[in-house]
Order: structure tokens, then sequence, then C-alpha cells
């Protein structure tokens, strides 16, 4: 089986860290994120993975120059333009060779941390003759995703992207995808398509998608509290064993407090600071006295003396917090 990954968007729920860093590039845990995505389809028998880039796709060619990512091949396609979902996913497809292969193919958003059963996915995608099968889990907050109805086996009856309220379902299109060549066909070439808004409406009124009902684990990591969610998820033990958040690489003072967080290599904690629900990237310090809570620091970063970072704070790679200084919520620098 081979897969699709979109990973071309700008990531601007993530800014500033995304400013300098595509989204799926940062580090999750002590790795990028996508590293997290691509393992997860390898443990589904996934053995070839094509990223779909776009924004800053210098990172993740830099990353993977000998075409290996987490043990799996690797193939990566670079957009012209930003061709948005299902744009993304016909041009990947052809300009990776993949089309020729004429196989069912895989397609997942690249910020999505799951531990989907493809399998299961596989054989009720098989069983039902669909042209494609998307994975939905249900949530209670329904505002920034795809809704689905279904009906008898599994046929999606509506789809409807990002819906005002009321909702149709609490069901939500999670982000992995099983498709058939003939979806590639529905896919004008050469101009932005969207795979949620354009193509699964017509395959709905075709009476192609189907959709298994799966509430598995399931992140997207593309906000501040999601992404630090993903990492505490690990932490927690919430995904296997409880991964450990700070690097041997780190110098974190006796005199400090970590908890719940993320200190990767090279970061400094100070004498009396405390960093709880967090994320402090490679070099990045926290001076004595600071407290970081529930908030990212970017790799090289600098919080100063004393100050406080609260309330899913994002602090660029590079940033300084000045010495004393109380932020909530804030992006240093400010995004645009
Ligand atoms: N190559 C490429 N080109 N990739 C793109 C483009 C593009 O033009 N636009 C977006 N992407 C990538 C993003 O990098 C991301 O990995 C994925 O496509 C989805 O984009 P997001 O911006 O993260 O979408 P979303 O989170 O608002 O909504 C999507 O995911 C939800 C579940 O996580 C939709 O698929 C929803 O229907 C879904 O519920
Ligand atoms: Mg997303």
């Amino acid at each position: 089986m081979q897969a699709i990954l979109l990973v071309g968007g700008l990531g601007t729920r993530l800014r500033p860290l995304t400013l300098t860093t595509p989204k799926q590039m940062l580090p999750m845990l002590h790795r990028p994120m996508i590293e997290h995505v691509v393992s997860g389809l390898a443990r589904h028998g996934v053995e070839r993975v094509v990223m779909a880039l776009g924004y800053h796709d210098d990172a993740f060619r830099a990353a993977y120059p000998d075409g290996r990512c987490a043990g799996v091949e690797v193939c990566c396609v670079v957009e012209p333009e930003p061709l948005d979902t299902a744009g993304a996913i016909r041009f990947a497809c052809e300009a990776s060779g993949m089309v020729a292969d004429g196989g069912t193919f895989l397609a997942a958003n690249g910020d999505v941390i799951t531990d989907l059963d493809v399998g299961a996915m596989l054989r009720l995608h098989r069983s039902s003759g669909a042209e494609a099968t998307i994975h939905l889990i249900e949530v209670d907050d329904l505002s920034r995703f795809g809704v689905a109805v279904t009906g008898a086996g599994g046929r999606v009856t509506a789809f409807v992207e990002k819906p005002s309220p009321p909702a149709p379902s609490n069901w939500i299109n999670a982000g992995t995808y099983l498709m058939e060549p003939s979806v590639i066909g529905r896919i004008a070439r050469g101009r932005r398509v969207s795979v949620e808004r354009e193509v699964f409406p017509a395959m709905v009124a075709d009476g192609t998608l189907w959709a298994l009902r799966q509430n598995t684990y399931w992140v997207d990591a593309g906000t501040p509290q999601t992404y630090l969610q993903a990492q505490l998820d690990l932490l927690d033990g919430r995904r296997g064993p409880a991964a450990d958040g700070v690097s041997v690489e780190a110098a974190v003072d006796p005199d400090a407090v970590v908890e719940r967080s993320v200190v990767m290599a090279g970061a400094v904690v100070g004498a009396g600071s405390a960093v709880r629900g967090s994320a402090v990237h490679s070099g990045a310090v926290i001076e004595a006295g600071a407290t970081v809570l529930d908030s990212v620091v970017g790799s090289g970063a600098t919080i100063g003396r004393g100050a406080r970072v609260t309330g899913r704070s994002l602090i660029g790679e590079g940033s300084a917090v000045e010495p004393g200084a109380t932020l909530s919520g804030a992006r240093v620098p400010e995004a645009a």
C-alpha cells in the first residue's frame, strides 16, 4: 500500500512556530510530527509514502535526504502553487508515478496522529466496493471539521465541510482516506480543488463514498491546544508506555520544576523556574525564576528571568520574552 500525505498547508493556527518550520516538521516529543504519522502508517502495512509538499518544502527534503522517513521509503513532490487537498492528491499521484500503479491507495492529512486500524478500513473498502472510504470519529465540538452522515453499512449520505450549526451528525472526517484511482479522474487539473468541499460531496451524490466509524486514539495536531495535547498523551502513557519528556541532552537545574512537559536537547531550564504542561524546543532557554505553563517555547527562544508565559502562548523560534513579562495566550512575535 502506498500513501499520499498532505503536508503543504501554511499551518496558520500554529504561527509563529510555523513561520520558520512547516507544521508537520514541528517537533512532537523528540522527533518531527510527520515521523509519528509515517510510523503509524508503517505499522499498518504502508510501504511507500509520497509527501505532497508546498510551503517550506525544503525543510522536509533536508530532513530526509536519503528518501527514508521513519524507516519508510518517501518520495517528495512539490506543487508549483498550493492546489488544496484534492488538487494536491492528484498532483502527488501523477508526479510520483503512483497513478500508473493502478491500485487502491491511502491519502491522509499530515497533521493527524491516530491509532486507526487501517486493515479494518481496507476490509470495509473492499467488501462495500467503495470508490473511497473515509475514517470518521465522534467528537463534541464539530466547528472545525468536516461532518459526515452515514446510512446502511456505512455509505455516506451527506458530507459537509465545517458546517454552521446545527451539524447533521457528531461524526467527523478524521482525515484518512482509502481511494481507488478513479477518484483522481474527478479532480480538475491545474486549479485548487478541495477534497472535502468538492470531491466528497460529488461522490455522495453518486453513492460511491463509504465511511468507517472508529473511535480510536485520534488528534488533529494543528492547533496550539491539540499540538500540546498530542505530546501530553504520549507523556501520560495514553498510547503505550509513558514517554520521557526531558531529553538527556537538556540542562535542567536541580532547583527547577519540570512537570508533564517536553524539554528537548540543548534546552536550558534555569534555577527556580517551572515548566508545566509545555514544550520547550531545542536550544531554548528558560531563565531563572521564569514560569512556562501550557505553552510552547520555540527553538532557540529565551524566556527572561522571572517572566510568566501561560495560556497556550506560542513563542517563535529565536524570539525573546523580556525578564519579568507576563504573557497569556500570546504569540511572540505577534503572528501576521
Ligand atoms: N500539499 C498540500 N497542498 N497540502 C495541503 C494544502 C495544499 O494546498 N492545503 C492543506 N494541506 C494539508 C495541510 O498541511 C494538512 O496536513 C492537511 O492538508 C489538512 O489541512 P488542515 O488545514 O489541517 O485542515 P483542517 O484541519 O482545517 O481540516 C481537515 O482535517 C479535519 C480533521 O483533522 C479536513 O479534512 C476536515 O474535513 C477534517 O475534519
Ligand atoms: Mg488539520
